[in-house]
């Protein structure tokens, strides 16, 4: 077999063959999710994941990006300093299950985690929950392995439905948005989470109900 392989500079040259990798790992990462999605489901008869989206980042969305962090916009730049040019998000049903997810991902032998942004732990100013993790998965090509960068966000939904929100008032307002919007989308992030913790609560509640019908 080739061996694993990280582009170097020079070798990343054109567009259309990037893009043509980015695609690739998500398409790995999508199968990998689906796998665990039934293996989980065979073997706990339930399943934690309610859907998952991908996205190719716009070419527009990536020189903004650039330009915005001070870099060169050229394509040896976005493959270097760019970590989401390949997203995938996991939406799952309980806060529990982002990181039973998280770990089932990472711990995938072919699978390298680069970096982890817990804001599940820690949420940001204005609320935001999520789990983020940078990977590498290695796509296999028909003269080489490359190992190549895809970002992975895992959060309930309840918190995809807040960000979702957040993230269109967001670009509606341009970045300008009201004091009070701001802190009422804060204050609505905060009944997301009560909601969340309820919800996990009454799934525990009702898991052990049925535990216990089946021992009788
Ligand atoms: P970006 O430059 O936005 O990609 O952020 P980053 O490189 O600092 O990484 P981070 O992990 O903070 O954010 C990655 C992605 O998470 C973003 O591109 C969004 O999709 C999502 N995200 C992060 N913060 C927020 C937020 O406050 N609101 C919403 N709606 N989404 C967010
Ligand atoms: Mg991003």
């Amino acid at each position: 077999m080739a061996e694993s392989y990280i582009l170097t500079g020079d070798e990343v040259k054109d567009w259309e063959s990037l893009m043509f990798l980015y695609n690739s790992a998500i398409k790995e990462i999508m199968t990998k999710i689906e796998i665990l999605k039934d293996e989980f489901e065979y073997t706990h008869h339930y399943n934690p994941i309610e859907h998952v989206t991908s996205r190719l980042k716009t070419p527009q969305s990536i020189v903004r990006k650039l330009k915005k962090q001070g870099y060169e916009t050229d394509i040896a730049s976005m493959h270097r300093y760019l970590n989401d040019i390949a997203g995938v998000r996991i939406v799952c049903s309980f806060t529990s299950d982002i990181y039973r997810i998280a770990d089932m991902i990472g711990s995938q032998s072919d699978i390298k985690t680069l970096l982890i942004k817990n804001y599940i732990a820690s949420p940001k100013p204005n609320g935001y929950k999520s789990y983020h993790m940078i990977v590498t998965v290695p796509v296999f090509l028909s003269d080489r392995v490359v190992e190549t960068k895809v970002e992975i966000q895992i959060r309930t939904i309840a918190q995809d439905f807040w960000a979702s929100l957040e993230h269109k008032i967001y670009y509606k307002m341009e970045g300008n948005c009201p004091e009070e919007i701001k802190q009422e989308l804060t204050r609505c992030a905060e009944m997301v989470s009560v909601l969340d913790d309820r919800m996990l609560s009454l799934n525990e509640a009702i898991r052990q109900l049925s535990e216990e019908e089946t021992v009788s």
